[in-house]
């Protein structure tokens, strides 16, 4: 099973600071966010991270790749601890497929299909770190306990914010677990079924990546994965895991991304 880790994304909220260096790459207290995101991937058990990212981003391969030159010079001035995480770092085993037009989320995961051979597979959206790493092997339990069905982790927002996610219809089966009957992609506050959002943790059957292929743009013109979520409810069972919204740490935005370097920072040293 592979954790997929979109990052083809222009990190326009960001700029000019994305310019020419990805939003993927920006600094969280010590190292890159997609760093803690990778890292939670490889945590998660799955036997790969796969990146999607896009052409003009080799800032991120680089990052993951190794530096056997600046390891030996840290070395040799005696820097240890800087030249092992630059050497582990170097070595996670990371892959990478090319999203070649920014055609929206489904379509970006579905770049992925190859790597995932037909096996059911995580995606991580870099905008929310969970850095206790917890929240995949609590979603794969909820999966393991309803046969291997799908499990998206889900959020509850107050009402000002329910149009900026994917929002689910469904029932509870259990304090934090409940039964998904459909899932829209950015609905008016009105025509929100329910105010537990999608949160950027997904666990997912073969039967989504097929889905795709077909995918058709939706909301803002883009393939939405929330569409390929609510299509297979036709035909599989799909849990969503409440989450406690303190267990994410949001950097989607300059502000999020400040608070949260506060956040990670005081944790890290107080
Ligand atoms: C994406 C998903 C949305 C989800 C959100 C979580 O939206 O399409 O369903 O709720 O991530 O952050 P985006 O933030 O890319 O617009």
């Amino acid at each position: 099973m592979k954790a997929l880790i979109p990052a083809a994304g222009l990190g326009t909220r960001f700029l000019p600071a994305t310019k020419a260096q990805p939003k993927e790459m920006l600094l969280v207290v010590d190292r890159p966010a997609i760093q803690y995101v990778v890292e939670e991937g490889l945590a998660s058990g799955a036997d790969g991270v796969v990146i999607i990212n896009s052409r003009e981003k080799r800032a991120i391969e680089e990052h993951f790749s190794p530096n056997p030159e600046l390891v030996a010079l840290l070395r040799e001035r005696g820097k240890d601890a800087y030249a092992d995480a630059v050497e582990a770092v170097g070595n996670y085993p990371v892959s990478y497929v090319y999203q070649e037009e920014a055609l929206g989320l489904g379509h970006a995961v579905r770049c992925a299909a190859e790597a995932c051979a037909g096996e059911p597979f995580y995606v991580l959206l870099g905008d929310v770190l969970v850095p206790d790493n917890k929240m995949l092997p609590a979603m794969k339990a909820v999966s393991d306990a309803h046969g291997g069905a799908s499990v998206i982790a889900v959020m509850p927002v107050p009402d000002d914010q329910v149009s900026r996610f994917g929002v689910i219809a469904g029932a509870a089966v259990a304090d934090d677990v409940w039964k998904v009957d459909s899932l829209v992609e950015k609905p008016a506050l009105e025509d929100a079924p329910s105010n537990l959002a999608v949160f950027g943790r997904y666990l997912l059957s073969p039967r989504v990546m097929e889905l795709l292929a077909d995918g058709k743009p939706g909301v803002g013109g883009e393939i939405q994965l929330t569409d390929a979520l609510d299509a297979v409810l036709a035909e599989e069972e799909m849990y969503a895991l409440v989450v406690d919204p303190a267990d994410g740490f949001d950097t989607g935005t300059v502000e999020s991304w400040l608070e949260t370097n506060n956040i990670l920072f005081q944790r890290k040293n107080g």
